[in-house]
């Protein structure tokens, strides 16, 4: 393998950085008090975040109308590139109202602190019932993604961003690395192609099994990149995913072919659309691959188990710009005693072992243990310990 390949364009051609410099920030910084404040969420202070750190590229604040309506409506940007998320900034009539179309805008954190600006190029309203629908494919209040687009206020503030101060990530400062810094990682082990895993639940054995099988593939590398931002509230918290993850990276993973990182976007739970979206952030982290398994970022019964699969032949081929790794359902055959999909393995769906992520929650809470078959004893023994912490 040649040291220093290139590593694959950002979403667009060219990885975006809106972290203001030494000399922006004291601009910046010296307007500041006399600006209008809006106060961002935890999932609009995750966007911020991630547009500023080239995440969304090419993205470079939040959408405008020309934008954002292209995306709602055939998941393209007004240019024509595809992108299947709004990534908005929606505000409250009353914040709203002051607001000059050309001015600064203070952005500040959830606990009040000043954290980026906002150049407001645009105030608009939007329809949130074409939104969901199209995004989300459901209008139910209960699609824990819809309810954040009908719990948020009805005009969108739009216009490039800044971000100014970034703290460490309060639990996993080690593992916060951004987009250029998986890409130089990328680079220094000489990793042609990497795939990147997306996940918001703890490591069971059929994402280990993909994930390894990804790799025997002919792949380099593997980006493992669990998502720590804003999940619901009966997901799994992340920082026991992330020592799930520790654990099980020490003893049952070579060293050399895994890089594990967090994405520290919101989850929207938008199955299918999200699984565009979170192959082109991959993309942006310098992926070359992306896994896309069984309902992918769905939730409930809102999509069918391979829809966030047959989402990636409504783009050219190359298109994207990341190759799709697409794994059916994945179970432990108890006839051959390996893992195994419905393509490699002779059994009747009596002969297999798989659990829901609710099934593993009700037996943890009633103090049992997952099996061997579904989940690796040290990963289940963290989890129980993790349940039994919380009642
Ligand atoms: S997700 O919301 O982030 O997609 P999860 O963490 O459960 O949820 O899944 C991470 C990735 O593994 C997704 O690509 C998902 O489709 C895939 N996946 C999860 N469980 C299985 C399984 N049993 N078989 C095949 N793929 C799976």
């Amino acid at each position: 393998m040649s040291k220093n390949p290139e590593v694959i364009a950002a979403h667009g051609g060219q990885l975006v950085n809106r972290i203001a410099t030494a000399s922006e920030k004291e601009e910046f910084l010296g307007q500041a008090e006399k600006l209008p404040r809006v106060q961002l969420d935890e999932r609009a202070l995750s966007d911020l975040v991630m547009i500023a750190i080239g995440g969304f590229s090419p993205l470079t604040g939040f959408m405008e109308q020309a934008d954002y309506e292209p995306v709602v409506e055939s998941m393209r940007l007004a240019n024509g590139l595809p992108w299947s998320i709004p990534i908005t900034l929606s505000v409250t009539e009353e914040v709203a109202e002051p607001l000059k179309e050309g001015n600064w805008v203070r952005l500040d954190d959830p606990r009040g602190k000043l954290v980026g600006i906002l150049e407001l190029t645009q105030k608009y309203r939007y329809n949130k019932a074409h939104e969901v629908t199209n995004v989300y494919l459901t209008d139910e209040s209960k699609h824990p993604g819809v309810k954040v687009v009908y719990d948020s206020g009805p005009i969108n503030l739009a216009g490039p961003i800044w971000l100014l101060q970034r703290d460490p990530h309060p639990q996993f400062p080690k593992y916060q690395i951004d987009p250029a810094d998986t890409r130089a990682k990328f680079q220094a082990k000489g990793w042609r192609s990497v795939v990147g895993f997306q996940t918001r639940n703890p490591i069971h054995r059929a994402h280990e099994y993909i994930q390894k099988c990804a790799i025997e593939t002919g792949i380099d590398g593997l980006l493992l990149h669990p998502l720590v931002g804003a999940t619901k509230n009966d997901d799994i918290p992340a920082d026991v995913r992330m020592r799930c993850y520790e654990i099980i990276l020490e003893k049952y993973y070579p060293k050399d072919r895994v890089i594990l990182a967090i994405n520290p976007a919101a989850m929207r739970y938008a199955g299918p659309r999200e699984a565009i979206f979170h192959a082109l952030v991959r993309k942006n982290y310098g992926c070359t691959h992306f896994i896309v398994g069984r309902d992918h970022a769905g939730v409930g019964d809102y999509y069918g188990t391979y829809d966030a699969q047959y989402i990636f032949d409504e783009f050219q081929p190359g298109e994207l710009g990341i190759v799709p790794m697409k794994f059916e359902h994945a179970f432990y055959c108890t006839i051959t005693q390996t893992m195994a999909t419905s393509k490699t393995s002779p059994s009747t769906p009596e002969q297999r072992i798989h659990l829901s992520g609710t099934k593993v929650r009700e037996m943890l809470r009633r103090g049992e243990l997952p099996p061997p078959e579904f989940s690796r004893p040290e990963v289940a023994a963290e989890l129980a310990r993790a349940m039994q912490g919380q009642t």
